[in-house]
Order: structure tokens, then C-alpha cells, then sequence
């Protein structure tokens, strides 16, 4: 008997199942500040498909644990949270029961808690689901740590885009500047080392490159030539 999972949509005739549409995926995992973000949602715009930002869900938590005194280690009462949230993406913004909190989320603050909530089981099984059921025709553009090897994956197509840890504190550096905010190269650079020990040495859904994900290195390039590469390798893959 053919079980469909949750994400398929199903083609029926009056007789039986014949076919599942399962939506595309693909999945851009990486570290802090590589731009995937960016590049994930440009393709995600270019070919009509869904994103999701799985990054935003783990800040989520941290910005409700924040509100609600729950420390960065309680791992069963931040999963329990997790479990719960009431949150809605809608037009670039997010909301959390009802309040948009969409630059509150990217604070120091909440940048360094979401990395420290994303250390928990606890936390990573309770978010599985909700991110999964972003996955709906025509397609998803999925970016985070995880998406090719544990979330998605069945990913049509995996990369893992990269770039040196100087370049991408020079890009948060000069994104932050831009925003007039004062920044410091050091302390920049000195917090994405952490994070990136954080995130590839977890023993929970640790940050690495899968076998079958490609690598794509933009420290010499450009948010547009990253683009332009995914989008052709994706052509390629689906045809
Ligand atoms: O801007 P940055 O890449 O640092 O952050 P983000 O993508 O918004 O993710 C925030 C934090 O969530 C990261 O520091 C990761 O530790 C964690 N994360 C994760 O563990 N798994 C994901 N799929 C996405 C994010």
C-alpha cells in the first residue's frame, strides 16, 4: 500500500492514488554571514518557488525565551516552547502571536541565543514538522545548517555555500555600517568563529557539507554570480 508523506500533494482518480506531486527542493546550507540568505531567496524569486529562512524559526525561539525568562540551556522547556509557537511570515515580515518582530529577531542578542537554542534535540525535533511544511508545489528554496542532510533530505539539489571567516565579518561589518549601526571588525569576526564551532561541532543536525551537496565558495564572488550558479546547476538538475 503506498503511504504518502504529509508534504505530497496527491493526484486522484475515482478508482485510486496514481501519481504524488511531491514539491522540489532546494537546499542552501552554510554558515553565518556566507549570504545564503540572500542568494536563497533571489532564486527562490527567480523561479516562483517558496523559501524558507530555517534560521528564522531557531531565532524565533530565542526571542520568545528571551521574553519568557527561559534560559539559552533549558533544553525540555525551550522544546516545549518550540513545540507551540504561533508564528506567520508574511510579505518579508514574521510575527509571533500576532506581534511582527521581524528586526527585533536580528539582534546581537537573539543572533547569539538562536545559535545556542539550535544546540537541543529538544528544540531541532520540535521545529522539523513546521519546516517541512513549507515544502509545496511549484518548489522550495530551503537555506539554514541542516536542510540537505537532515530536513530535506531528498533535496533536488544541495549546496553548501561558503566563504573565508574574514570575508564574510568584512560583509556583516560593512552590512552593519551601512545601516549606521558601530561596529567592530574584531568582535565580528571573533563571534562568527564561535558560531561556526558552535554549529559544526553540535552533536545535534551539526553544520557539514553532504556528500551529494555541491560546493559553492563566494569569497571571490559576487551575491549575483552565486546566483547565477545555483540557477544554472538547478536547470541543469531538473532537466
Ligand atoms: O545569519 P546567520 O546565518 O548567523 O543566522 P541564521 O541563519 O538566521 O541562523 C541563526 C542560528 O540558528 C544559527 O547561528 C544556527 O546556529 C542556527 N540554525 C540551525 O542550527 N539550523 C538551521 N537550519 C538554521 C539555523
Amino acid at each position: 500500500m503506498l503511504k504518502l508523506p504529509s508534504d505530497e500533494s496527491q493526484v486522484t482518480t475515482q478508482e485510486s492514488v496514481i501519481a504524488p506531486v511531491i514539491a522540489p527542493v532546494i537546499a542552501i546550507d552554510g554558515p553565518s554571514a556566507s549570504g545564503k540568505g540572500t542568494v536563497a531567496e533571489k532564486v527562490a524569486g527567480a523561479l516562483g518557488y517558496h523559501y524558507l529562512d530555517s534560521g528564522a524559526l531557531y531565532r524565533i525561539v530565542a526571542f520568545a525565551a528571551y521574553r519568557d525568562n527561559i534560559k539559552w540551556n533549558q533544553a525540555d522547556a525551550l522544546g516545549d516552547m518550540a513545540q507551540n509557537l504561533d508564528v506567520a511570515f508574511k510579505q518579508g515580515d514574521i510575527f509571533l502571536e500576532g506581534d511582527r518582530i521581524t528586526e527585533a529577531l536580528r539582534s546581537e542578542e537573539i543572533s547569539r541565543g538562536a545559535s545556542e537554542v539550535a544546540i537541543h534535540p529538544t528544540v531541532r525535533e520540535a521545529l522539523l514538522k513546521l519546516q517541512q511544511s513549507f515544502r509545496k508545489t511549484p518548489g522550495l528554496v530551503a537555506d539554514g545548517r541542516d536542510m540537505g542532510s537532515v530536513v530535506f533530505k531528498d533535496a533536488r539539489l544541495k549546496i553548501f555555500l561558503t566563504a573565508s571567516v574574514e570575508t564574510r565579518a568584512e560583509r556583516r561589518f560593512k552590512q552593519l555600517a551601512n545601516k549606521g549601526i558601530d561596529a567592530n571588525y574584531d568582535q565580528i569576526l571573533a563571534d562568527l568563529q564561535a558560531r561556526d564551532l558552535r554549529d559544526s561541532q553540535r552533536s545535534a543536525a551539526p553544520l557539514i557539507q553532504t556528500d551529494d551537496a555541491l560546493l559553492l565558495d563566494t569569497t571571490h564572488c559576487s551575491i549575483a554570480q552565486a546566483v547565477a550558479f545555483v540557477l544554472k546547476v538547478s536547470q541543469k538538475d531538473c532537466n
